[in-house]
C-alpha cells in the first residue's frame, strides 16, 4: 500500500491506534508471542469478527495464528479460497470488500466459506518491499464492516507488524546462534579427552560445566568404567584449585582403621605400629580436590567422621584431640546405588545428602550406543592407518559392555594386536564380542559350580590376576572370592 494513500484515507484516531500499536508491538521480542498480540490488535482496532495471520515459510504460506476460525476451515486452507491469499501476497496488494455477495471478484471463488462471507480485509505483511505473509480479517454477519480507511489502517498497521516480525525473527536467529556457539565453547573448554556427543553425555557434561567453579561436594554415580574418575579429575583440572593436589583414595580396599589413618592421619602412639605422627591425606589435599572413590564401600564408624569433616570442615587425627581446619573440596565417587544402602542402613543418610548436593549420573555405555564409533576412533587415533569394517563396528555397538569404556578400550587395544593389513575384522574382535552371548563359557552339560568357576577363572585371567577388581567385577566380596578360589583351587 502505498504511502500517499495511507496518508490520505487514514483517520486521526487511527493514527493515534497506529501510535499506540507500534509501542505495543515494539515491547515484544518473543516470535510466538508477538504474532499473537498482531492478531489480536488487528481483529480488535478493525472491528472485525474473525482473522488470521500467515507468514511463508520455505515455499508454503503457513497459518500461524487464527482467531474463530473453525478447525476445519484452518486445516484446510483452500477454504480460505488460495485464490484470495496468492493474489495478496503475490502481488502485495491489499483486498477489501464490504460485501463479498455482489463482489465480482469473489463471484467464481471456489470457497464455500467465503460465499458466506460478507465484510472481508486482507493486507501482506510486507518488510522492506520483501512479503512476509499477510494479515486477513473478516466479518461473516455485518456488511460493511470494513471501509477505504480501514484499508489505510491495516496497512500501515501491516507494516508495523512487518517490521516487528522480521526483529523478532532476527532475535531469534541470533540468540539460537548465541547457545549454539556458547555450548560449542563449552563443551569443547578442556574436555577434549572426555568423548560424548549423545544427549547423555552432553547432560553430564553440561553439569559437570555447571559444578567447575563451584565448590559444592558432588557425587559422581556410574557403573565400572563409565569414566567417573575421568570426570572427577577433569573437574579438578578445570577449576581455580587445578594448581593445588587432586589426591585419590579408593575406599573399597582397606580395612576400617587403615582407612582412617589414611584419610585423617594419626599421632606417634596412637596404636601399636604408630611410631611417628603422620599426616592424613586430606590434610595433604588441603587447598585442592579429595576424590574418594567407592564411597559406599567405607564403613559406618569412617562414615560418621567423614559426615563431621563435610559438616565444618575439621579434622582429628587418629590418637589426637586437635581440630584442624581444612578447605578441600569433596567429590566422591560410586558404581553402587547408594538410595538402596541407606535402605539397607549401610549407609548414613545424613552423609549421603551431604555428599550429592551435586549427583552426576554416568550412563553406561549400552544406554549411549551412539558414542560408540566416536569412541573407537578416539582409542585409534595413534594407529591412523587402521580402519574397523563395517562389520566389526556393528558388533562392537551391539555387544553390551558391562566394563563400559574400559572394557571397549581393553578390546580396542586387543584387536589392535590382533588385526592385519590395516584392518580390524571381526575376527580380530575379543572372543566374548564375536560369540555375541556374554557367556561363551556356558556349555550343555556344564553344572552351575563349573560354570561358576570358569567365570572366575576367565575373569581373574582377564584382569591379569588383579584379584581385588575381579570381585567387583563379580559382584562378590574379596573374601568370598578368596574362598571360592580355594574351594575350587583355581590358580588366580
Ligand atoms: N567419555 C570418555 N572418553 C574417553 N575415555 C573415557 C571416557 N570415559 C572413560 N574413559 C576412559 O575409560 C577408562 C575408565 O575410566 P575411569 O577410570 O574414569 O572409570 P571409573 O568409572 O572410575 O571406573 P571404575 O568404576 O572401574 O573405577 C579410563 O581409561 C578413562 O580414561
Ligand atoms: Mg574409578
Amino acid at each position: 500500500m502505498r504511502k500517499d494513500y495511507i496518508e490520505k484515507n487514514i483517520k486521526k484516531d487511527e493514527l493515534f491506534t497506529l501510535y499506540k500499536v507500534s509501542k505495543i508491538l515494539n515491547s515484544i521480542t518473543e516470535l510466538n508471542a508477538l504474532l499473537k498480540k498482531i492478531m489480536d490488535l488487528a481483529i480488535k482496532t478493525t472491528g472485525a469478527e474473525r482473522g488470521f495471520l500467515m507468514l511463508k515459510e520455505g515455499k508454503a504460506l503457513e497459518i500461524k495464528v487464527a482467531r474463530k476460525m473453525d478447525k476445519k476451515t484452518i486445516k484446510k486452507p483452500t477454504m480460505l479460497s488460495k485464490t484470495i491469499m496468492d493474489k495478496v501476497f503475490y502481488s502485495g496488494k491489499p483486498i477489501l470488500t464490504s460485501n463479498a455477495h455482489h463482489d465480482p471478484r469473489f463471484a467464481n471463488s471456489e470457497s464455500v466459506i467465503m460465499f458466506r462471507i460478507l465484510s472481508i480485509l486482507a493486507v501482506p505483511l510486507l518488510n522492506k518491499n520483501k512479503c512476509l505473509g499477510l494479515l486477513y480479517v473478516d466479518a461473516i454477519t455485518q456488511k460493511n464492516v470494513f471501509n477505504n480507511s480501514s484499508l489505510a489502517y491495516l496497512s500501515a498497521f501491516a507494516n508495523l507488524a512487518g517490521i516487528a516480525i522480521e526483529n523478532a525473527r532476527l532475535k531469534e536467529k541470533l540468540s539460537n546462534e548465541n547457545v549454539r556457539l556458547k555450548l560449542q565453547v563449552r563443551f569443547s573448554g578442556g574436555y577434549e579427552d572426555i568423548i560424548g556427543t549423545s544427549t547423555e553425555m552432553k547432560k553430564v557434561l553440561f553439569l559437570v560445566s555447571k559444578v567447575i567453579n563451584n565448590e559444592v561436594p558432588i557425587l559422581i554415580q556410574g557403573e565400572s568404567g563409565t569414566g567417573k574418575e575421568l570426570i572427577a579429575r577433569t573437574i579438578h583440572r578445570l577449576g581455580t584449585r587445578k594448581d593445588k593436589k587432586f589426591i585419590a583414595q579408593y575406599c573399597g580396599a582397606l580395612p576400617e582403621t587403615l582407612l582412617e589413618s589414611e584419610l585423617f592421619g594419626y599421632k606417634k602412639g596412637a596404636f601399636t605400629g604408630a611410631d611417628h605422627d603422620k599426616i592424613g591425606l586430606l590434610e595433604e589435599a588441603d587447598g585442592g580436590t579429595f576424590f574418594l572413590d567407592e564411597i559406599g564401600e567405607v564403613q559406618l564408624q569412617t562414615q560418621t567422621k567423614l559426615l563431621r569433616f563435610l559438616e565444618d570442615g575439621t579434622i582429628r587425627m587418629l590418637g589426637n584431640n586437635v581440630e584442624k581446619k581444612l578447605n578441600v573440596r569433596i567429590i566422591s565417587a560410586t558404581n553402587k546405588n547408594l538410595d538402596a544402602e541407606v535402605s539397607k542402613g549401610n549407609f548414613r543418610d545424613d552423609l549421603y545428602y551431604r555428599l550429592k548436593v551435586v549427583k552426576i549420573s554416568i550412563p553406561p555405555l549400552r544406554k549411549r550406543r551412539d558414542d560408540i564409533p566416536l569412541l573407537v576412533s578416539y582409542f585409534l587415533k595413534q594407529y591412523p592407518n587402521l580402519k574397523v569394517t563395517r562389520e566389526a563396528m556393528k558388533r562392537l555397538i551391539e555387544y553390551p559392555w558391562p566394563g563400559n569404556i574400559r572394557e571397549l578400550q581393553n578390546a580396542i587395544s586387543f584387536s589392535v594386536v590382533m588385526a592385519g593389513e590395516g584392518k580390524i575384522r571381526v575376527d580380530d574382535l575379543p572372543p566374548e564380542i564375536i560369540s555375541r552371548t556374554p557367556f561363551p563359557h556356558i556349555k550343555y552339560g556344564m553344572s552351575i559350580s563349573e560354570m561358576e568357576k570358569a567365570l572366575i577363572k576367565l575373569t581373574i585371567e582377564k584382569l591379569a590376576g588383579n584379584r581385588k577388581e575381579a570381585a567387583r567385577i563379580l559382584g562378590i566380596s574379596l573374601r568370598t572370592l578368596h574362598t571360592k578360589i580355594k574351594n575350587y583351587i583355581i590358580k588366580g
